[in-house]
């Protein structure tokens, strides 16, 4: 026999029974960023390589360890995106959006690769919805966004989600806690793993974000970013911390966050959910200010600031919560006997261009198995037609839920069903 093939190791197949909650949420996201004004863009999944070099940056575990990448036929260094900002960044920069409009928002969804070691919640090919607005360095800007993904997970129905914040400051205040932070780390550099030996001397900041356990008890007790924060950086925090309190959103100050990525200034932020679903990938979305990135990959000098969710992350928690998400038909077509079987079939042809979602077994078969069909699928109503429902055009509508047959004309059904169930009449589809 020979060996079955598997699905590449981390990457996932999304089927009927699951795929409903995943449209549910890309449904939402729609909905509510486009209330906020946000258009949606779609980058390629391949890049070059460098723009996740020069973005995320070389030491990050993402460019450093994680990312797929290839020369592709012409000897190209390629890589799988494994995240949104920067593609979203040279797509801005390419087509010279600062020239069409000043402030510019933009949201995206899709897959990202991370070749990571995998356990609940972390996956190599993942999904990400993200956001990201150029050209505000106004505070306000920032609470938009962080408004916008409490607002969404609201709408989602998640909770106990912790929004934490933080900020970075910029390339005026950062060297003096830079200058401290190696200081202590230095002093602890016994504790440190190997890699954090490196980072010491190449990008001190994240070791505070090592996955190692011995160099996170050590980041812990280091010094805080926010005790260095210069006047401009200081207003903007607080000017952020005022604007989300005055909105009601929630949210802890966490001065030891940095977040994996090369490119912040300023605010940063993660949201942090508590279910033990997610074990410790318990990070269902992050983001933060990057005022210096569009400039640094050859753009103008635009500040943004932007986020994204793991949306394998939240579909775990949603497959927690009780709600339903699947939609089932409206009705099920069941044939009495075979003669009527394409009268049936043209019927349910008709009615699905009338509107109604229709289930019908395209093999006949026994009245028994099609009625067993017609209680799996989770049909609304069911219509069982044969020769005599076809001559004298009428027939019964079966609520599965119980109740007394509703008499119908074969030619009023959509009607019927429609009003009976309370659902709004719809204009059929045009032919
Ligand atoms: P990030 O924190 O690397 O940020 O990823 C954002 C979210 O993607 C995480 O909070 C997590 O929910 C999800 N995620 C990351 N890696 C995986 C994985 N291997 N499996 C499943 N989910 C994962 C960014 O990517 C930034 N681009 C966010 C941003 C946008 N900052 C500014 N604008």
């Amino acid at each position: 026999m020979s060996q079955k093939i598997v699905a590449v190791k981390g990457m996932n197949d999304l089927l009927p029974g699951e795929i409903e909650i995943w449209q549910h949420v890309e449904r939402l996201t729609r909905e509510l960023f486009g209330r906020f004004g946000y258009s949606e863009i779609r980058t390629p999944i391949v890049e070059d390589t460098s723009l996740f070099v020069r973005s995320v940056g070389e030491e990050t575990d993402i460019v450093g360890k994680e990312m797929y990448t290839f020369d592709d036929k012409a000897g190209r260094s390629l890589s799988l995106r494994p995240e949104g900002t920067a593609p979203a960044a040279r797509a801005y920069i390419e087509h010279s959006v600062l020239n069409q409009e000043p402030l510019t928002r933009w949201y995206y969804m899709g897959p990202m690769f991370r070749y990571e070691r995998m356990k609940t919640g972390r996956y190599r090919q993942f999904y990400q919805i993200g956001a990201e607005a150029y050209g505000a360095k106004e505070a306000a800007q920032d609470v938009e966004v962080m408004d916008m993904v409490t607002q969404f997970l609201q709408a989602l129905g998640l909770q106990d989600i912790t929004l934490n914040l933080n900020s970075l400051g910029d390339e005026a205040c950062r060297p003096a806690y830079y200058e401290k932070l190696v200081e202590y780390l230095k002093a602890h550099r016994e504790e440190l793993c190997g890699d954090c030996h490196r980072r010491l001397e190449t990008n001190p900041l994240r070791v505070l974000d090592c996955k190692n356990e011995a160099c996170q008890a050590v980041a812990a007790k280091g010094p805080s970013v926010l005790e260095f924060l210069c006047e401009p950086c200081r207003d903007h925090f607080d000017d952020v911390q005022r604007k989300l309190t005055a909105l009601g959103v929630r949210f802890v100050v966490n001065p030891r966050m940095v977040r994996g990525l090369d490119y912040y200034t300023r605010t940063v932020f993660e949201f942090v959910a508590s279910h033990p679903a997610l074990g410790t990938a318990s990070t269902v979305g992050g983001g933060g200010r990057y005022d210096k990135l569009v400039k640094s990959l050859g753009g103008p000098d635009v500040p943004a600031v932007g986020f994204a969710c793991g949306v394998d992350r939240l579909v775990l928690l949603l497959k927690e919560s009780q709600q339903k998400f699947a939609a089932t038909p409206d009705l099920f077509i069941a044939v009495a006997d075979a003669d009527s079987q394409d009268a049936a079939f043209t019927l349910a042809s008709r009615l699905r261009r009338e509107g109604l979602r229709v289930d019908f077994d395209t093999r006949g078969g026994s009245l028994r198995s099609q009625m067993k069909r017609s209680d799996k699928s989770g049909a609304a109503f069911t219509l069982v037609l044969g020769g005599q429902e076809f001559t004298s055009g009428q027939a019964k509508l079966k609520r599965m839920a119980g109740g007394e047959p509703i008499p119908v004309a074969l030619d009023d059904i959509a009607r019927t069903v429609r009003a009976q169930s309370g659902a709004p009449q719809v204009a059929p589809a045009a032919t």
